[in-house]
């Protein structure tokens, strides 16, 4: 459902050049959970944000349910992105002065979702996070870990097919990170594909597919893997 072939992507500023993806090739389906890990530098922000559509990229092929991405205008890849993705960023982004339920309302009342219908998803996701009796708190109210799980309903309120996450156990303790985590699985389990960035090793042994990004590249052994998840998904396929 989501395929990369050759993507290429090059910063240029005053003075230099950065390759920040080069042939960078992926293939995701439907229902996974991918844990994607690398040095700092390597690329793994710019990867999550091209997938995203937060960031054009400068050469290749990016295909989203059977979209072709690069074929698309700002609006359509706009829309696009409201309709499938959602985002949660290391640094939560809440906006301090909104209460939680507000903070999770503000990209339903920019998507036109009638306010029966925000109500619905706000009270389930709140609920789902474990964080339904603290609708009214404010952000500054809450630890660093209950303000990572209202980023995650506000990601799981706009009900995306794919759920982006930028490291977001960053700045939890451990403790925290595996709540973080465990949510994460249970969205999963209920359908949702999951590309997560993580420098903990330990959250990315659980996720059930690793991938590597170095220098801007798959590393040798993911590429072995997705060769490998490939041949078991065509027995697969083939058994069924
Ligand atoms: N907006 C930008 N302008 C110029 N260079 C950038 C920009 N964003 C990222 N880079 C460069 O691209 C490379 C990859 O960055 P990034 O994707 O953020 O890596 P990671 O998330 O793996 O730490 C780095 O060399 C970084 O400095
Ligand atoms: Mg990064």
């Amino acid at each position: 459902m989501l395929t990369m072939n050759n993507i290429s992507k090059v910063y240029q500023t005053e003075k230099v050049q950065t390759h920040a993806l080069r042939n960078f090739d992926l293939n995701v389906k439907e229902g996974e959970f991918i844990a994607v890990t690398g040095p700092s530098g390597s690329g793994k922000t710019t990867f999550l944000n091209i997938a995203g559509m937060l960031e054009p990229f400068s050469s290749g092929q990016y295909t989203l349910d059977g979209v072709d991405v690069g074929g698309l205008s700002d609006n359509e890849r706009a829309d696009l992105r409201n309709q499938k993705i959602g985002f949660i960023f290391q640094g939560f982004n809440l906006i301090p002065d909104l209460n939680l339920y507000e903070n999770i309302e503000v990209p339903l009342r920019y998507r036109g979702i009638k306010s029966g219908e925000r109500k619905r998803r706000i009270e389930e996701c709140l609920e789902k996070v474990g964080l339904a009796s603290r609708a009214k708190h404010l952000p500054q109210q809450l630890s660093g870990g209950q303000q990572q799980r209202v980023a995650i309903a506000r990601a799981l309120a706009g009900e995306p097919r794919f759920l982006l996450a930028d490291e977001p156990t960053g700045n939890l303790d451990s403790l925290m990170a595996r709540q973080v985590m465990e949510i994460l699985e249970s969205i999963n389990r209920e359908g949702s594909t999951i590309i997560m960035v993580t420098h903990d090793p330990e959250l990315a042994r659980r996720a059930p597919r690793n991938i590597q990004v170095v220098d801007g590249q798959l590393a040798d052994f993911t590429l072995y893997q997705n060769k490998q998840f490939e041949k078991a998904n065509k027995l697969a396929t083939a058994g069924a």
